[in-house]
């Protein structure tokens, strides 16, 4: 079934067990991530980015997770993941998505707050939940999101507190050292930041850029405060290269690919699920 992000994080939060967010813009991703969840018995979150409008409409990502999530027994969201256009914002409410995450983390602090406040009033009222960021990720290799101009700037934990008391956001994404794709050397998380943060709110954090963050950490971030995981690169080098390898040794049907291609997601998903303790 399909739920509102703030249902799934809710236990997560208060339970120290994150529920993975995974990137999907096609039927594959679609499917391998909401099939992973139903055989792993874990609620699991469709994230559907923004950027990914010229690859299916918001109606298409919405008729898609809906129909397999009414045929799951696991509680499914479906995410709009890193928008930062309103108007891109309530097409997605209107389409029926349960979550939006309005990102204005590129702007000064009170247009954030007050866009962001904004956002929460309107999806507040249709039962949507929001997700907000304050900080931002640098950017790693192989990313499909953000720039390599992108430069990473910490949350500030007294920043993060001010803007949760203004906007009532459901779900904050913090910045702690992870990135967007993989990690050029050794990830160095701040996890003391992260636990001021998780001092200060009272809120389910969010942590972007899972893929190729070593296990460890993962566990400290969950045991801080972290109830929703971002992981879209992985999923996508996983599926690129198992693909390669397949078609260098057979030329199967497309739709036999199809169904190849649904496994070679669902054992990313599953992999992080059971990383996520979310069973
Ligand atoms: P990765 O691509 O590093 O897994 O990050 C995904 C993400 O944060 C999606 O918003």
């Amino acid at each position: 079934m399909l739920v509102n992000l703030k249902k799934i994080l809710a236990p997560a939060y208060e339970k120290h067990y994150a529920v993975g967010s995974f990137n999907c813009y096609s039927y594959e991703t679609f499917r391998g991530c909401i099939a992973a969840g139903e055989e792993m018995g874990a609620p699991v979150i469709a994230a559907f980015g923004a950027a990914y409008l010229a690859n299916m409409s918001l109606e298409t990502a919405h008729a898609i997770a809906a129909s397999l999530a009414r045929e799951a027994d696991v509680p499914v969201c479906l995410h709009l993941d890193h928008c930062s256009e309103i108007d891109v914002i309530c097409r997605a409410i209107k389409a029926g998505f349960g979550s939006v995450m309005y990102d204005g983390s590129a702007l000064p602090f009170a247009e954030n707050v007050a866009n962001t406040r904004a956002v929460c009033r309107a999806a507040h009222a249709c039962g949507v939940s929001v997700e907000a960021e304050l900080g931002s990720l640098g950017v790693g290799v192989d990313s499909h999101e953000g720039r390599a101009e992108d430069v990473e700037q910490y949350t500030d934990p007294e920043a993060a507190r001010d803007f949760i008391a203004a906007t009532e956001v459901d779900a904050l994404a913090v910045s702690i050292g992870t990135v967007h794709g993989l990690y050029k050397g050794k990830p160095y998380i701040r996890t003391d930041i992260l636990e001021e943060i998780h001092r200060a709110v009272d809120v389910p954090l969010v942590l972007h850029g899972g893929s190729g963050t070593p296990e460890e950490d993962l566990r400290a971030c969950i045991a801080r405060g972290i109830a929703k995981i971002n992981v879209n690169t992985e999923i996508s080098s996983a599926v690129v290269a198992q693909t390669t390898q397949l078609l260098t040794r057979e030329k199967p049907h497309y739709s036999t690919l199809s169904l190849r291609q649904v496994d070679y997601v669902k054992t990313v998903v599953k992999k992080y699920i059971e990383l996520f303790e979310c069973r």
